[in-house]
């Protein structure tokens, strides 16, 4: 290695070692578990949405904090038009839909406007987000991360009290070497990983014929790798598509799709590792 990638890889180390910070709980929640993936556009967000709607199902109350403030989904995904209210001027009071408080950057300013934030920002609005607003006695808050191993995610890997992260993937090649690194962030970090998701898993007609689209078993074979849990397995399918995109989740619009039940069965999971 030369003397200059040494330079740049001791200060990569100095970036990311381990530093002792306290880790605070959310105010007004009891366990808080983090949807996350280092890989964009894997389904992170849909799986958040409709995940917080299965532990709602399982008869939870449950929040959800969309902590990706360059490119929030939550106000779209659950059809959310409002500004949310403060009766001090300090702090916010998540708005309710379909039975969950819900949180989003996206709440505060217009749907177009491009977030044009440096990381201490961004580190400052999931302060806001964790420490004003005021949750109300929640058994699970449900953070739906940005993609990367950035800002947002090493202030709640450090700073946050997480109970686990859930890492979403599709099987795909790609989708995977971003995966590893975010594995590899959250162990060094020392957050406890729940287990692994394959999204976008395989599509099947109607006629029953499957096509492995994205690559098969890739996302299990690296749970296997990693010595994680394999949490399930989610098809590529439209009608979770159109129900996100049309605002209202498919655990909540139709709890008895085949799709529905899986979110339903990954959610028993977490409450039995939970238990
Ligand atoms: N299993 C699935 N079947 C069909 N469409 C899906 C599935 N999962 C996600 N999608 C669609 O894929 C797109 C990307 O999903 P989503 O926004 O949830 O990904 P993300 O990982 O949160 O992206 P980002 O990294 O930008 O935050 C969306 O249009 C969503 O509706
Ligand atoms: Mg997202």
């Amino acid at each position: 290695m030369d003397k200059k990638s040494a330079g740049l890889s001791d200060a990569f180390k100095a970036r990311t070692a381990p530093k002792s910070f306290t880790k605070n709980p959310i105010n007004g929640t009891k366990f808080t578990i983090a949807i996350s993936s280092a890989k964009g556009g894997v389904g992170k967000s849909t799986f958040a949405m409709n995940f917080a709607l299965a532990l709602k199902s399982l008869n939870y109350k449950v929040g959800i904090l969309d902590a990706d403030i360059y490119g929030p989904s939550l106000p779209k995904m659950m059809n959310i038009n409002k500004k949310p209210k403060s009766e001090d001027g300090k702090s916010l009071i998540p708005i309710e839909q379909y039975g969950i408080q819900c949180m989003s950057i996206g709440f505060l300013v217009e749907e177009e406007t491009p977030m044009i934030w440096r990381g201490p920002m961004v580190t400052s609005a999931i302060k806001t987000f964790t420490q004003k607003v005021l949750w109300k006695d929640l058994d699970y808050i449900v953070i739906d991360m940005p993609p990367g191993t950035g800002d947002t995610q090493l202030t709640f890997a450090q700073e946050i009290k997480l109970d686990g992260v859930i890492i979403v993937s599709t099987p795909q090649e790609i989708a995977l070497m971003d995966v590893k690194r975010g594995i590899k962030m959250f162990d060094k970090l020392k957050v406890p990983i729940f287990g692994l998701v394959d999204n976008m898993s395989f599509f099947e007609t109607n006629e029953g014929q499957s096509y492995d689209i994205f690559g098969k078993d890739g996302v299990e074979k690296l749970a296997n790798e990693f010595q994680k849990r394999f949490l399930g397995k989610i098809p590529l399918n439209i009608d979770l598509r159109v129900a996100a995109d049309k605002g209202e989740p498919l655990v909540k619009k139709n709890p008895e799709h085949k799709i529905s039940k899986i979110f339903i069965d990954i959610g028993k999971k977490v409450e039995k590792i939970l238990s």
